[in-house]
């Protein structure tokens, strides 16, 4: 009885301390990385290595969290060229693809 209590109090802890995994069904990744080498790319870089918007490398990337990074996507940074993406992306696929970036998308 003891240990469920201590159970039940570290639970939610433990939870809300994991980031929360995007989960996408595979047709739509395949299409979600097409556009992040092909949207993204042209100002990105095709390798996402910097062009007009910076370099999206998991090095330059490892001080923002993948949530972070996710805003970014759909809200984009007003005032500069990077535009917001909202209307193509739901907020996980946008996270999603901010945790594709953060651990290297393949290419
Ligand atoms: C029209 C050009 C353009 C396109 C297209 C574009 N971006 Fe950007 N992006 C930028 C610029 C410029 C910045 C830097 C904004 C600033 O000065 O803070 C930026 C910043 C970012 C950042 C923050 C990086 C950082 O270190 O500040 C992320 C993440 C990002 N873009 C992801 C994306 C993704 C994902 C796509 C495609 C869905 C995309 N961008 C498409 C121009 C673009």
């Amino acid at each position: 009885m003891k240990s469920l209590s201590i159970l039940l109090l570290v639970m939610p802890v433990v939870m809300t301390g994991t980031a929360v995994q995007a989960e996408i069904v595979s047709p739509r990744q395949a299409e979600l990385l097409y556009l992040l080498k092909h949207d993204c790319g042209s100002c990105h870089g095709m390798r996402l290595e910097g062009g007009l918007g910076p370099a999206l490398t998991p090095t330059r990337l490892q001080s923002w969290q993948a949530e972070q990074l996710a805003v970014t996507i759909l809200h984009g940074r007003p005032g500069t060229p990077m535009p917001p993406w909202r209307p193509f992306f739901t907020d996980s696929e946008a996270l999603w693809l901010a945790q594709q970036l953060k651990q290297g998308v393949r290419r």
